[in-house]
């Protein structure tokens, strides 16, 4: 297969050192697979770091606090993948001494691991011939071949890994599936691919007929659903404010954030003021209300738009449940709210 040769040879010339290359090790696979399920390699070597010196084992991983998990992936997004990582520790710790599973078939019936991290995991660590199928390779497969079937469509997925099993090797599965990763990532790019350099540009489908720009297709999903935030940033005579965690379930389960008032449409604040009126920490209290952005700001989601407001509430006094401004950076927080808290200076806030 052309492809598979001229992959596996771009790959032995370009590939990057990383710290996971080289080792079998599926503790470092899994972790590494995981985190680079949320973001580029680039993004996601210092989380990588981060989660090895905290956590050299699996051991480690399964006996730390939730949150100390949650804090270092704060950043990454999608909370339920790192709540899933550490119920996945935690079993193989418990349930299984430390040992990870060693087929594709008993790999992807653990909690939070699909169809891509099973396949990298059996490939790398243990020479099964499964192929990985992420957005690199879609894009690598659907460019070179000329599919058209959408890539996020039932059909699409089923087609695309019968093509990439195809494509295997006849050993060395963990590499190939790596070189195929890094090809998509670096040479055959989503935006401006350098073809004239590419070495499989003369029996490139997508190339030949001028169809890198529409390859791969994608099909358009129903529309994200709007929902209105207003989350009440108080802050008291004493430099405290409320901070709270989110029980619900949900994406942002067990994370803290300002209290959050959700209304079914952009406020103003003489509405605000009134839904105030009903929460328990401002009761009694003397206070004003000050809008920090006019401009709600879009929080992305695959099926919700988040249009968040930050109001600040100048406040007498708190109750006790109430927390040290300087404690906040200490919790868990999605990332709106981090990047909220690293541009907003409490400390120049002062009451009139
Ligand atoms: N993207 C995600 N995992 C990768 C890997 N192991 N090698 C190259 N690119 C990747």
């Amino acid at each position: 297969m052309i492809f598979t040769k001229v992959v596996t040879n771009w790959y032995s010339i370009n590939k990057r050192k990383l710290p996971w290359r080289g080792s079998k090790n599926p503790y470092l696979i899994w972790l590494s697979e995981i985190i680079l399920q949320q973001t580029q390699i680039k993004q996601g070597l210092p989380y990588f770091e981060a989660f090895i010196t905290n956590f050299p084992t699996v051991f480690d991983l399964a006996n730390a606090e939730e949150e100390r998990v949650l804090k270092l992936w704060q950043g990454l997004g999608y909370y339920s993948r790192a709540r899933n990582l550490h119920t996945t520790a935690k079993y193989i710790a418990n349930e299984l001494h430390g040992i990870f599973p060693n087929t594709y078939s008993e790999l992807i019936q653990l909690k939070g691991v699909g169809d891509y991290t099973a396949s990298a995991i059996a490939s790398i660590c243990f020479d099964e011939a499964c192929a990985v199928v992420d957005g690199n390779v879609y894009r690598a497969l659907s460019r070179y071949f000329g599919i058209k079937t959408p890539i996020n469509s039932t059909k699409g997925k089923k087609e695309f890994k019968l093509l990439a099993q195809k494509l295997l090797p006849k050993s060395n599965f963990g590499d190939y599936n790596q070189a195929i990763m890094e090809f998509g990532a670096k040479q055959c790019k989503p935006s401006n691919p350098d073809c004239s350099i590419c070495p499989l540009n003369d029996t490139c489908i997508a190339f030949n007929k001028n169809l890198i720009k529409t390859l791969p297709v994608k099909e358009k999903k129903t529309k994200a659903t709007k929902k209105y935030f207003n989350f009440i940033v108080c802050i008291s005579e004493n430099q405290e404010t409320i901070f709270e965690q989110r029980l619900q379930k949900g994406i942002w389960q067990k994370l803290y954030q300002f209290p959050l008032i959700e209304s079914k449409q952009d406020i103003k604040t003489r509405e605000l003021n009134e839904r105030l009126k009903g929460v328990d920490y401002l009761k009694g209290s003397h206070y004003t209300l000050h809008l920090y952005n006019e401009e709600a700001i879009i929080h992305k989601l695959s099926h919700q738009h988040l249009h968040c407001k930050f109001w600040i509430v100048l406040v007498d006094r708190l109750p006790e449940r109430a927390i040290k401004i300087t404690e906040i950076e200490e919790y868990p927080v999605p990332v709106i709210l981090e990047k909220f808290i690293s541009s907003f200076n409490f400390e120049t806030i002062t009451i009139n």
